[in-house]
């Protein structure tokens, strides 16, 4: 692999990162200048779209594509909305991009406006970011005062507001739509598409929502190039994957060494993130298992590390996909039981209860959980628990949003890939029941009434 240089986290360990005149410095802010000269909305949307650059939120979809799904010539308002909710357990990549270098994110936010015809943007930060809210905040105000921010921004004809909105502290603020409700003064209730935010978002009117990690890339595609942005990363694998380019930040965290927020290339392996960036596994132990991306991705046995963390990768695998590149590495003392039973806690805990799906299968696989941690398990448990996995979710069709495929891919990975040890502790915890035939009350067997 060539010489890798960071880009995105270039700034982070200088003094003061956070402010304007270390982020000018560094050559910051000269994206901006460059693209108010001298190019046009449409210019810059090309060169993204060239650039091949994938939203880093979760789902992975193409930045430029989805800026030229807003209806062309639309008398505006257009609305920029960036989602900093960042609640995907072990993600954090975007947490020290806006502690540490809050003006990337804006001048990505800035360039993103400019392109999509949006005059005003939302930065919707998650509740408990209160040092990240802060410090956008603070750069949001020195803008202002420079006039990088307001009407005519450094004498252009461009026009831009950005204001900060707190996050309502649910994992379901970040579904995109779930999101726009919220900063509309709404519980975070998805909604059914379509219409797409692009047509119809926030206040009904056509609405980018953008990762903070997504747009802080472009301000570096506009300096260094198309070029330069595709020879890091890995091309496309075949007619349905458009490649995966750039760098990307990792989050590693768990049974490792050294956990943090590293940049690499896109498609570094999971081992060699663990091994180099993680340090290692600690107390000198192995790698059971790991989350590739987020645990909404799924789950990787010890043997399916040298896969590529890119768009493609996790998905070779079994996995949902890349997701949020938060790894999450697990050494061989943990249970496989009680991995299953926190995700599942997790995803019944956040869902909205507007599917019937979602909401009924995410607290029965919660419930099943329950019963075989508290030693009432049956064999039967674990097939109950993949008809459930493969029964909601978008991709069978069942519900709004993509909650529900998150929840269903611990399950399907987790009794897929570890069964053996799911029946272990199974005939462990339950010798008189595990192979029961029949229903049990689920609730009264383990005194969880009410629960
Ligand atoms: C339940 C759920 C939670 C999500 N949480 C986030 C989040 O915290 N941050 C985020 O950027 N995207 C999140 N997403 C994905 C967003 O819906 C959306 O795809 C993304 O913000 C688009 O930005 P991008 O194209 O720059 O990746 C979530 C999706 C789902 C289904
Ligand atoms: S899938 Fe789940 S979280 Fe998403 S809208 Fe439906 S009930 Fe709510």
């Amino acid at each position: 692999m060539p010489d890798f240089e960071p880009v995105l986290l270039a700034n982070v360990n200088k003094p003061d990162s956070h402010t304007l005149s270390v982020y000018e410095a560094g050559g910051g802010y000269s994206a901006l200048r460059k693209v108010l000269k001298g190019m046009s909305p449409t210019e810059v949307i090309d060169q993204v779209k060239a650039a091949g650059l994938r939203g880093r939120g979760g789902a992975g979809f193409p930045t430029g594509v989805k800026w030229g799904f807003l209806p062309p010539n639309h008398p505006g308002p257009i609305y920029m909305c960036i989602n900093a909710d960042e609640s995907e357990p072990a993600t954090f990549n975007n947490r020290i991009l806006m502690e540490q270098d809050p003006h990337q994110v804006l001048e990505g936010t800035m360039i993103a406006c400019y392109a999509t015809k949006a005059t005003t943007a939302y930065i919707y930060v998650r509740y408990e970011y209160p040092t990240a809210y802060k410090r956008l905040q603070m750069a949001i105000d020195e803008c202002y005062a420079k006039n990088m921010l307001g009407n005519k921004i450094l004498g252009s004809d461009f026009n831009l507001n950005i204001y900060l909105h707190r996050g309502a502290a649910a994992y379901i603020c970040g579904e995109e739509t779930g999101l726009i409700e919220s900063l509309e003064g709404k519980r975070a209730w998805p909604r059914i598409k379509p219409p797409f935010p692009a047509v119809e978002g926030a206040f009904r009117k056509p609405t980018v929502v953008n990762n903070p990690e997504t747009v802080a890339n472009v301000p570096h595609i506009i300096n260094r190039g198309v070029d330069w942005y595709k020879s890091i990363g890995v091309p496309s694998t075949g007619p349905r994957d458009p490649g995966s380019y750039g760098p990307k930040l990792y989050c590693v965290s768990g049974h490792v060494n050294k956990p943090g927020c590293y940049e690499a290339p896109m498609g570094i392996t999971c081992r060699e993130l663990i091994e180099n960036q993680g340090g290692g596994v600690w107390k000198g132990r192995k790698v059971k298992m790991a989350v590739p991306g987020g645990i909404s991705m799924g789950l990787l046995t010890e043997k399916e590390l040298d896969i590529k963390l890119d768009f493609a990768g996790p998905g070779t695998v079994g996995c949902l996909g890349l997701g949020t590149a938060a790894v999450t590495v697990m050494d061989e003392t943990v249970s496989i039981v009680d991995y299953l039973h926190n995700c599942c806690r997790f995803f019944a805990h956040e869902s909205c209860g507007q599917c019937t799906p979602c909401r009924e299968g995410t607290s029965w696989s919660e419930r099943i959980m329950h019963r075989i941690k508290a030693g009432k398990g049956r064999f039967k448990d674990l097939d109950i628990l993949l008809n459930i996995s493969e029964s909601i979710g978008i991709m069978p069709g069942t519900t709004i949003c993509g909650l529900a495929d998150g929840a269903a891919w611990p399950m399907k990975n987790a009794v897929k890939k570890f069964r053996g040890e799911f029946e272990d502790y199974i005939r462990r915890t339950n010798p008189a029941g595990f192979m029961e035939e029949h229903a049990v009350e689920a609730l009264e067997l383990v005194g969880i009434a009410g629960h």
